[in-house]
């Protein structure tokens, strides 16, 4: 059976054991994996972790301002924002390819940290917030014939790295770390916060990524988002967000045709993220969702919701 402390405790001993007087770099990115991962290794090293928040150009509207801010009350901890954009929109130019896409993205967040090490003491280990599902889902299942998607944080590091890996939450699943995380006195606007993958809206952006594309998809989801909040429906569900598909359709807005991009909304129930079944909200929310998308955010023209569980659907698109 499973026992929070105990977890704690001997995790704590494990990193402090394994780490000595060696400094650590932590990708933080906001969610509740990263998170918890920084305040166990904070409790274990104190200043030897510095957090690195990346900002992708892939994230979602005022999320970097939104997860610095959540984390002032952590007056201790060291965390560095790095500007990114640029490398990742580079990186992905052209691409289509949904697992050519995770491993880019991949890649570029291990040269992000690599650039950081020299700046920081030349930090031997860097530490993810990787956690069971990940690692299953990640690997291969029957017979190693396939992968259901790479995670971006997994699958190891390129050849020329010379950082350890550090993954202290690796074997827990989502519900189990954030027990870990209000046993660490973490704040619950951190730890019920829905999830956000790595990969960010760059697995979101179907088909090739763009700026104007994420500029689209970020204010269709800020819609969607300030509206589950302000009709109580955030809490309920476990995880949400919008996707923008690489089609187009016919519309008609006043007297004139439309000729814009679909998008999908989709809400999923579930406790452990490898299941879920898409969340019963009602029409009536549906419906004021589409309608406000459609009228300020230009260039979607249609709204669809998506009624996919998982089996068969995964919860990302790609
Ligand atoms: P799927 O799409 O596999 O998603 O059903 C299950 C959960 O994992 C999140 N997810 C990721 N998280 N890096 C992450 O940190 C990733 O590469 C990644 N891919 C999916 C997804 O948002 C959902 O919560």
């Amino acid at each position: 059976d499973w026992n929070i402390e105990d977890f704690i405790t001997n995790k704590v001993s494990e990193i402090k054991d394994v780490v000595k007087d060696q400094h650590v770099i932590l990708g933080l990115s906001g969610g509740v994996d990263s998170t918890v991962c920084a305040a166990l290794l904070h409790k274990a090293i104190g200043n030897q972790l510095v957090c690195i928040f990346v900002d992708t150009g892939l994230l979602r509207k005022h999320e970097a301002i939104e997860v610095l801010k959540n984390y002032e009350v952590f007056k201790d901890l060291n965390i560095i924002k790095v500007d990114a954009k640029e490398q990742f929109y580079q990186a992905l130019k052209g691409v289509k390819d949904p697992e050519e896409k995770r491993k880019i993205i991949g890649r570029v967040f291990f040269e992000v940290f690599e650039q950081e090490k020299e700046k920081h003491n030349y930090a031997s280990f860097l530490a993810q917030g990787t956690i069971y599902p990940d690692v299953i889902e990640s690997l291969s299942t029957n017979g190693g014939k396939t992968t259901i998607k790479s995670h971006h944080n997994v699958g190891g590091l390129p050849k020329q790295s010379t950082f350890k890996i550090l993954e202290p939450l690796r074997e827990l699943f989502k519900d189990e770390v954030r027990k870990v995380g209000f046993e660490l006195n973490l704040d619950e606007t951190l730890v019920n916060r829905h999830p956000f993958p790595g990969p960010g809206l760059g697995v979101r952006i179907l088909g090739e990524i763009d700026e104007s594309r994420v500029k689209i998809l970020q204010e269709a989801d800020d819609v969607f988002i300030t509206l589950l909040r302000k009709h109580q429906l955030y809490e309920k569900v476990s995880q949400a967000f919008c996707v923008l598909l690489p089609v187009k359709s016919v519309g008609v807005m006043g007297d004139n045709r439309t000729y814009e991009n679909v998008l999908a909304i989709r809400s999923v129930d579930t406790t452990d993220f490898m299941t879920a079944t898409f969340s019963r909200l009602p029409f009536e929310f549906l419906e004021e969702v589409a309608t406000t998308i459609i009228n300020k955010v230009e260039g979607i023209n249609r709204v669809v919701y998506d009624i996919t569980s998982k089996p068969p659907g995964t919860i990302e698109w790609e």
